[in-house]
């Protein structure tokens, strides 16, 4: 039977121990607010509809973080439970997975470890067994010792048949548990344990937020970059536009091979970085770069931008050209350019057209090359 898998992600929280002075979740992790992590993370075809519980106080930015995935916000209550019970109400699969906006770097497959599992026993919940000594403390002392090969620390997600673990909250009442699967336990059965990972930790404190990269991105992890090349023709015989020797009865004159398609792409590139421009990096007195291939100076941009945190997304390029005719080359280009950036071609796109002879384009002076890069970060989860 395909049955349709729900999920409940809970962002309804506070974040309180995290003391960030809002909801932890928003907080930002590896430049995207720490919840658009584990909204991705269900964005798989396995799972039909996602709905996020969010408080009052973040419902318009948890709203927006939701939208482009076409998940559903509903407002939660005090406690996780509550949260819970209110989420249900909007669920229409037959399993549903519940699952803490908390818990970022949740793995794929532990996601369809879950739903395999509810398929065949009816339930599952996420847990590590402890491999710790555990002991039992009260007033600053162990009071005893506890055999740990039963012990299990419990994460998320949790997913039941939607019928059961409603019928569970209804018999809940108004009393708080601290997961899912105590809900199920005390009205329905024991939850049946699916294997969990020790990178699917909670954020709970502020020191669980790893700190190595800048927290600066928009909400998507991505950054855009614009840059523009202008060279004048000069004596020769061909041009070199993005690697392609194109005949041309001219040639571009420059201190490198004059590629301003390239020179573009890596002031982009540089830009979206938020790095120096191109200037800095192969300053024309630079007697290395005398005639040098653009292409190698742009792998060495590539380098710089991936030492930074970015590798590239897409390439939007224009070149405006009154001479020569560049349409036959554009594939070819595009091929090109996508071998040195390492990218699919259908990642790239150029463009060429002319100025209809206005300005120094239009009067056949020389060639500018604009390109819009999108960089996305090399640190995602
Ligand atoms: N949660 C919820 N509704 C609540 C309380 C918590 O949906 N009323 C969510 C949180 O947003 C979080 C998850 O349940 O994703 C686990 O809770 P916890 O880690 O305790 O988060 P907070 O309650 O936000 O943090 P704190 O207890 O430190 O205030
Ligand atoms: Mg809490």
């Amino acid at each position: 039977m395909n049955e349709k898998v729900s999920a409940i992600i809970c962002a309804a929280g506070k974040g309180e121990r995290a003391g960030l002075g809002k909801n932890k979740l928003l907080a930002p992790l590896y430049g995207a607010p720490a919840l658009y992590h584990t909204l991705k993370k269900f964005n798989i075809k396995e799972i039909g509809e996602v709905i996020v519980t969010s408080s009052e106080t973040d419902f318009k930015e948890i709203s927006a973080l939701c939208k482009p995935f076409g998940y559903k916000t509903v407002l939660g209550g005090k406690t996780r439970t509550e949260s819970v019970k209110n989420a249900l109400e909007a669920v229409t699969g037959d399993i549903v997975l519940i699952h803490d906006g908390a818990r970022p770097f949740v793995e794929k497959q532990l996601i369809l470890n879950c739903i395999d599992s509810v398929k065949k026993f009816g339930s599952a919940v996420a847990a590590v067994k402890f491999t710790d000594t555990a002991a039992i403390s009260q007033y600053g002392e162990i009071s005893d010792y506890t055999d740990r090969e039963n012990l299990y620390r419990i994460q998320t997600p949790q997913g039941f048949l939607t019928e059961d673990i409603k019928k569970a909250y209804r018999l809940a009442g108004d009393k708080s548990y601290t997961d899912d699967g105590a809900v199920y336990m005390r009205f329905i059965a024991p939850p049946r344990l699916v294997e969990g990972s020790e990178n699917n930790i909670k954020l709970t404190y502020k020191n669980d937020f790893p700190r190595e990269y800048p927290q600066v991105l928009p909400v998507s992890g991505q950054k855009i970059g614009f840059g523009v090349d202008t060279h004048a023709f000069g004596e020769g015989e061909f041009i070199t536009l993005a690697g392609v020797k194109i005949p041309c009865g001219k040639s571009l004159i420059a201190h490198s091979d004059g590629d301003v398609i390239i020179h573009a792409v890596m002031d982009a590139y540089l830009s979206a970085a938020g790095l120096k421009d191109i200037g800095h990096y192969f300053p024309d007195t630079d007697e290395s770069t005398l005639n040098a291939d653009s292409a190698k100076m742009l792998e060495k941009v590539i380098e710089t931008v991936k030492n930074a945190g970015y590798i590239g997304g897409n390439l939007s390029v224009t070149v405006q050209a009154e001479t020569p005719r560049l349409s036959p080359y554009i594939d070819k280009m595009a091929h090109r350019l996508g071998e040195i950036c390492k990218l699919p071609t259908e990642n790239i796109a150029i463009a060429a057209g002319t100025c209809e002879h206005l300005g120094f384009v239009g009067e056949g002076l020389g060639i500018t090359a604009y390109c819009a890069v999108l960089l996305k970060s090399n640190k995602e989860i």
